[in-house]
């Protein structure tokens, strides 16, 4: 069964959908990294729909392998469909290791609408959920130091700043790592 997560509505935008990529993602997820702005960002930008087919086939491997689950974030549809909006990805869960990362990007459009805090905070405690029995009680969030929208998200998804980061390839800033913690887990 895929997993399908839900991210409330606000006062002025619709909820939002959390479900794996599909093959009819291929078009929008090309459209969304045209963006400059998203290409500076993303370790791999997606050039044409090759690379996005390819993407999305270890997109899937990820998913089999139970170690990376990429969502497609979508808005529903009034006349049924839906519209991407943005992805978030939860990755490096490894059996019996405490951490593992968020990370995530709004399509250019739909930005200033909370929508990849509220896609955060849905993965976040789905992941808590999910990986409490694999040991999973921390998950960290990374962006560069001059990303301040990528920090408001982190901070409006309750991942408190813990360090900055020397700047690693191919980003070129420095970075902040910001964490949340799991719930503590009720005694047996
Ligand atoms: C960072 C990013 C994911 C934020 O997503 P979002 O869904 O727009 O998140 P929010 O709506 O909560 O906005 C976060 C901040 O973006 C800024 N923002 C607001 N409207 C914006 C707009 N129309 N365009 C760009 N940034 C905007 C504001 O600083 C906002 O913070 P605020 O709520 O305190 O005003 C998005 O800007 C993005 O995809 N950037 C490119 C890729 C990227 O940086 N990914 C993260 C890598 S670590």
């Amino acid at each position: 069964m895929p997993v399908i997560l839900r991210a409330p509505a606000t006062a002025h935008h619709p909820g939002l959908l959390l479900r794996p990529w599909c093959d009819t993602d291929v078009a929008a997820l090309v459209e969304a990294h045209r963006d400059p702005v998203l290409r500076r960002r993303v370790r791999r930008p997606i050039a044409d729909a090759r690379d996005a087919r390819r993407w999305m086939a270890r997109s899937r491997q990820g998913w089999a392998a139970d170690r990376r689950f990429d969502f497609a974030v979508v808005e529903p549809q009034p006349h049924g469909g839906d519209r991407l909006v943005a992805t978030v990805v939860v990755k490096e869960v490894l059996p019996g290791r405490a951490h593992a990362e968020v990370g995530y990007w709004t399509a250019a459009w739909a930005r200033g609408r909370g929508v990849a805090p509220r896609a955060v905070e849905a993965v976040t405690g789905w992941a808590f959920a999910r990986f409490a029995a694999a040991g999973l009680t921390r998950l960290e969030l990374l962006h560069e130091v001059d990303n301040t929208a990528s920090c408001r998200v982190a901070e409006k998804a309750g991942y408190l700043f813990e360090e900055v980061l020397p700047a690693r390839e191919p980003f070129p800033h420095d970075g902040h790592r910001h964490v949340r913690r799991a719930p503590p887990r009720p005694s047996a």
